[in-house]
């Protein structure tokens, strides 16, 4: 197990870890100083692209934006989404594993899915490829509307399943999206590896939100979506005095011109 990835796992029961998405350099390169990881996530279809689903995300979009944040990251764990149907066996798994992080150095990858990926990630971490774990909702496999997990017993019993299934084959920590609290409590005190919650409680070993809706670069209005400032009204207001020092001839002045 390589440093940069016995360091996150060392965290879980002694400091919470702190997760962002990234899409650019330029945010990369600004949240890196604050965060433990940075995930460049296949969210970016929905919040780029206006895709519907993330299953139109594919892994050259994945590898184009990693190059970019990869450029802003120094001291985070950098890890990609692996795109829909770009893991559906393990050779196919460790082939796209392999061509990520030899074009963007990322240092792992994430994948969807419990019991179901479990000899994907095991053949994946024999390969020395650090895996970050999905479970809870799973955007990828989603049918019909988002619903929260965990709130019948056969719905708890399959994520602690998925939970320990995960830890076994060698993933490095397990992101609970959608979870109810007392079940990722239960599953953050079962295993041995960090949870990161996103919409799972304040009970997981560190928690994940992308990056543009805490910016209020979004419209998200998801429960647990906190909107920390509204970028917009920032972003508006410099292009507002942009524009009127323009039309009124002020911009560019002498100390701007050549
Ligand atoms: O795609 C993504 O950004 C994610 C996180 C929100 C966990 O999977």
């Amino acid at each position: 197990m390589n440093n940069k990835i016995k360091k996150i796992i060392d965290k879980k029961n002694k400091s919470k870890l702190v997760c962002l998405t990234a899409y650019s350099k330029n945010i990369a390169e600004i949240i890196d100083k604050h965060t433990d990881i940075i995930l460049v996530g296949d969210s970016l279809g929905s919040v780029l692209y206006n895709y519907n689903t993330t299953r139109k995300v594919d892994l050259n979009m994945m590898i184009e934006h990693t190059k970019s944040v990869r450029m802003g990251v120094k001291k985070s764990l950098l890890v990609i989404d692996l795109p829909f149907n770009t893991y559906r066996n393990k050779s196919e798994a460790l082939n796209n594993s392999k061509k990520v992080i030899q074009e963007t150095k990322c240092d792992a990858v994430k994948i969807e899915g419990g019991t179901r990926v479990k000899h994907i990630v095991s053949y994946l971490v024999k390969h020395n490829i650090p895996v970050l774990g999905h479970i809870g909702i799973t955007p990828q496999t989603v049918k019909g509307k988002f619903k929260s997990k965990g709130k019948t017993e056969t719905e708890k019993k399959k994520l602690i399943r998925d939970a320990k299934a995960l830890e076994e084959s060698g993933a490095f920590g397990i992101v609970l999206e959608c979870i109810y609290g007392d079940i990722s409590k239960k599953i953050t005190n079962l295993i041995n590896i960090p949870t990161i919650g996103i919409g799972a409680s304040v009970n997981c070993d560190g928690q994940v939100l992308v990056t543009d809706d805490i910016l209020g670069l979004t419209n998200a209005k998801i429960k647990f979506v906190k909107k920390y400032i509204n970028i917009k009204k920032v972003i508006n207001s410099a292009v507002l005095k942009f524009k009127k020092e323009v039309k009124s001839g002020k911009y560019p002045t002498k100390k701007y011109s050549y």
